[in-house]
């Protein structure tokens, strides 16, 4: 028997992704988010514990934004919920280092496109104006350099003539719908078989 991983999931937007990870059966137990934004209604509406560690406290998009002591908030709310497994799905903030030494390879992240290609927030229209055929999204773990880390899927989605930032986006963000869910289940499925389990008696599995 494997214990439930406890996983968060980090959003600033839509939230559609995260829609697809609940709807795939698998348990979140809490909602971050760095803004007011549809992804948090859904996760209350869901049931689901949610945390707003509201950038525009720290600074907000200037250059004075504070990201350790963000960052220190944010793995607070972590801290106290017990998280093993971080799942980011369209999540503005980049965080600073503490999380990731929290985390180590405990941070997936989904991005739209083949990294190392079109890295960074523009990554569809950078893909769009580069003139590829295809394009598609990676689910990776996050670290310190973003959309660097060591990717652990990927699936292609071709380039259709007449296709803008948002069509290209919205087909590269139905594969990531059925991608990411999956992807998180194996990295579930792996941590928790690595995990000793304690039965009642002190037993191990
Ligand atoms: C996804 O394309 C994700 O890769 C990117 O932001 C988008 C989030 O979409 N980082 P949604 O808010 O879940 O609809």
């Amino acid at each position: 028997m494997s214990h439930e991983i406890r996983l968060a999931v980090l959003l600033s937007g839509t939230g559609s992704i995260f829609e697809a990870v609940l709807a795939s059966g698998i348990r979140v137990t809490l909602v971050a988010s760095d803004r007011p934004c549809r992804g948090l209604d859904v996760a209350r509406v869901a049931g689901i514990d949610t945390e707003l560690v509201d950038r525009r406290h720290y600074g907000g998009f200037s250059a004075s934004f504070d990201r350790v002591r963000y960052t220190a908030r944010l793995l607070e709310s972590l801290s106290a919920r017990d998280i093993e497994l971080v799942a980011m799905a369209g999540f503005g903030t980049v965080l600073s280092s503490q999380v990731h030494e929290a985390y180590p390879m405990r941070i997936l992240n989904t991005h739209p496109s083949l990294l190392p290609a079109f890295p960074g927030w523009h990554s569809v229209a950078e893909a769009l104006e580069s003139g590829v055929d295809v394009t598609g999204c990676t689910v990776h773990f996050a670290t310190l350099e973003t959309d660097a880390g060591p990717v652990i899927a990927q699936e292609e989605v071709k380039i259709l003539p007449g296709d803008t930032v948002d069509t290209l986006h919205e087909r590269i963000k139905q594969a990531e719908r059925v991608l990411y869910p999956a992807t998180i289940r194996r990295v579930i499925d792996h941590i928790a078989a690595a995990t000793p389990v304690h039965t009642p008696e002190g037993a191990r599995r």
